[in-house]
């Protein structure tokens, strides 16, 4: 069954609430509706699920994605989700029991996880944020604030986007490309990256893979 159909299973209400708030807001919201399970399980491919580090929910929405961190092992006190839209707690809550949602921008980023989760280290943010639409600055300031808790605390992003062709537009950004593929089970069918901040050893295998 294609992933997209995944979505209903919040209820007819989340797939409602999604829509009138991307009808609000489109460029914040980013989609028409929520991520289906086989998007989500391809963002969460490379995560471990043996480690504690850190996995960062960014722009978690209605929390499919979070769900799904849940459902495929990764233990619940690892799982920070960030929503900048308080109209989705309650609905979040519902489908992540016990998963700790914090409304706030994520050009709060740093300081949310500072108070949140003090010294620890980070395996993946996954983010769903809408970033080639959210305006150059906003993202800018994301992007900043994503590099430097990526140094700081180490770990990977992980970002998808529906437009497929462009490859690694994060580069531009000053973040190293890792690996990159496209899940065509979801609607609209997305793009999945992934990224580490640029050091030593990233520059020596992407010079590697360019020979
Ligand atoms: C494409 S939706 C993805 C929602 C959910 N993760 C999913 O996969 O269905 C993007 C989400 O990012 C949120 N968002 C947009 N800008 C944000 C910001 N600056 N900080 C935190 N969340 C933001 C939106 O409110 C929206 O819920």
């Amino acid at each position: 069954m294609l992933g997209v159909l995944k979505p209903a299973e919040g209820g007819l209400r989340s797939v409602g609430v999604f829509f009138l708030e991307f009808m609000k807001c489109p460029a914040a919201v980013g989609s028409i509706c929520l991520s289906g399970a086989t998007l989500a399980n391809r963002l969460l491919e490379g995560v471990s699920r043996e480690e504690d580090g850190l996995v960062i929910d960014l722009g978690a929405g209605l929390g499919p994605v979070s769900a799904h961190m849940m459902r495929s092992g990764i233990a619940k006190d690892r799982i920070i989700a960030i929503e900048v839209n308080g109209v989705f707690k309650e609905l979040f809550a519902a489908r992540c029991p016990g998963v700790r949602l914090v409304i706030a921008d994520a050009r709060e980023l740093k300081a949310i996880l500072d108070r949140e989760a003090p010294g620890r280290k980070i395996s993946a943010i996954v983010s769903s944020l809408p970033i080639r639409v959210l305006g150059s600055q906003l993202t800018e300031n994301i992007l900043q604030q994503v590099k430097s808790v990526l140094r700081e605390r180490g770990g990977v992003l992980i970002q998808y986007s529906y437009a497929l062709w462009l490859n690694y537009p994060l580069q531009d950004y000053g973040l190293a490309p890792g690996s990159a593929s496209i899940v065509w089970k979801n609607l609209p069918p997305a793009r999945v990256e992934s990224y580490r901040v640029w050091n030593k050893r990233t520059t020596k295998l992407i010079a590697m893979s360019a020979k």
